[in-house]
């Protein structure tokens, strides 16, 4: 059984790779310069693979079946998933991956006569050509270098996926934007002309980064899954503003244990310069968690939480080389706060 697992992950990351490849070939024949197909970033197309998993099991129950008979299974499985993938990225990721409406007999551009023939061409292929070879390749394969190939392909693909599917789920039009973009400034800009939280701007923060960047991006960020999931947006961006107020240079500086105290020194900032509720003290009081045990009580202080983890790992892994004298961060602030750019 693990056997079996391993070889349909191993399956399904080669043939999702070789679909890949397929596709790059046919579509820069075609278009005549190099495109990259698909909605993933990486070099894979999951739906041949999964097409090729289902054919893998298909084509065994056909066996002495006549060719019409097989064709027209091929026919559902290929054309089936095609258009079941063509409706998943249009109604979850507003993409279009291919568009058959030039095509005689299409249905809604998705598929089309034409490429249903080749799918089942390809699917014929598969069985005769393409399967027998790979069964005895597949039980050559040493089960480390298939299990070290199906985890690295499929943790690829999984990571790429989410990436895919979060920045989908915030994802904006043009319009939607410019009204999130006024709310936040709306939101956060008597805090950020407050001229204790301006002093933010004094301190690096993490890497090539002011911690006044830091708060206005976790805030910002926040402040999209927030609207996203119908949560308090203003607790999340006055919370998520004011959950680093301290001032002192943490890598050199400042008390002993840094991680586990300071958001109670935030905390005691933040009640000086501005009123808060009891969501905007729970944000900042919990950011660190899971470092300062207790569990956030609101949805909106995992939320700030999660984000501030996420974009504190990601300015360690991304070194971004971006100008940082104290001049152009004043200059970027105060194009923000005279409302040119959020
Ligand atoms: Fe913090
Ligand atoms: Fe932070």
């Amino acid at each position: 059984m693990k056997s079996d697992i391993l070889n349909i992950i191993f399956s399904f990351s080669f043939f999702s790779i070789l679909g890949w490849m397929l596709e790059i070939f046919y579509r820069s024949l075609r278009d005549r310069r190099f495109v990259n197909p698909g909605l993933l970033k990486g070099p894979y197309l999951p739906l041949y693979g999964a097409v090729a998993l289902m054919l893998a099991g298909t084509v065994p129950l056909l066996q002495g079946s006549p060719v019409m008979t097989k064709s027209l299974v091929y026919f559902v499985v290929t054309t089936g998933f095609e258009l079941g993938s063509g409706l998943i990225a249009q109604y979850f990721f507003h993409a279009r991956l291919w568009d058959y409406s030039d095509q005689r007999f299409n249905y809604k551009g998705r598929i089309c006569l034409k490429f249903s023939i080749y799918w089942i061409l390809l699917a014929f292929a598969f069985e005769y050509l393409i399967m027998p070879p790979y069964q005895g390749f597949l039980n050559q394969v040493s089960p480390v270098i298939k299990g070290s190939f199906a985890a690295a392909a499929f943790s690829l693909m999984l990571v790429d996926f989410l990436t895919v599917s979060i920045n989908s789920f915030l994802g904006t039009t043009p319009e939607e934007k410019v009204i999130m973009d006024t709310e936040f400034m709306n939101t956060a800009r008597p805090l950020l002309e407050n001229p204790v939280v301006a002093t933010l701007s004094q301190y690096n923060h993490h890497r090539n980064k002011t911690r006044l960047e830091h708060v206005k991006e976790v805030a910002y960020v926040s402040f999209l899954w927030g609207k996203r999931l119908s949560l308090d947006s203003e607790a999340i961006i006055r919370g998520a503003l004011l959950h680093d107020l301290f001032f002192y240079d943490w890598l050199r500086e400042g008390p002993r244990w840094h991680g586990f105290r300071h958001h109670t020194t935030a905390l005691k900032n933040a009640r000086k310069i501005t009123r808060l509720s009891k969501k905007e003290e729970d944000i900042i009081k919990k950011h660190m968690w899971p470092l300062t045990v207790v569990p956030p009580r609101y949805m909106e202080s995992l939320i700030v939480s999660l984000v501030d983890t996420f974009c504190s790992t990601r300015d360690y892994l991304i070194v971004e080389k971006r100008e940082k004298s104290p001049k152009a961060v004043a200059a970027r602030l105060g194009q923000e706060l005279s409302g040119k750019r959020v």
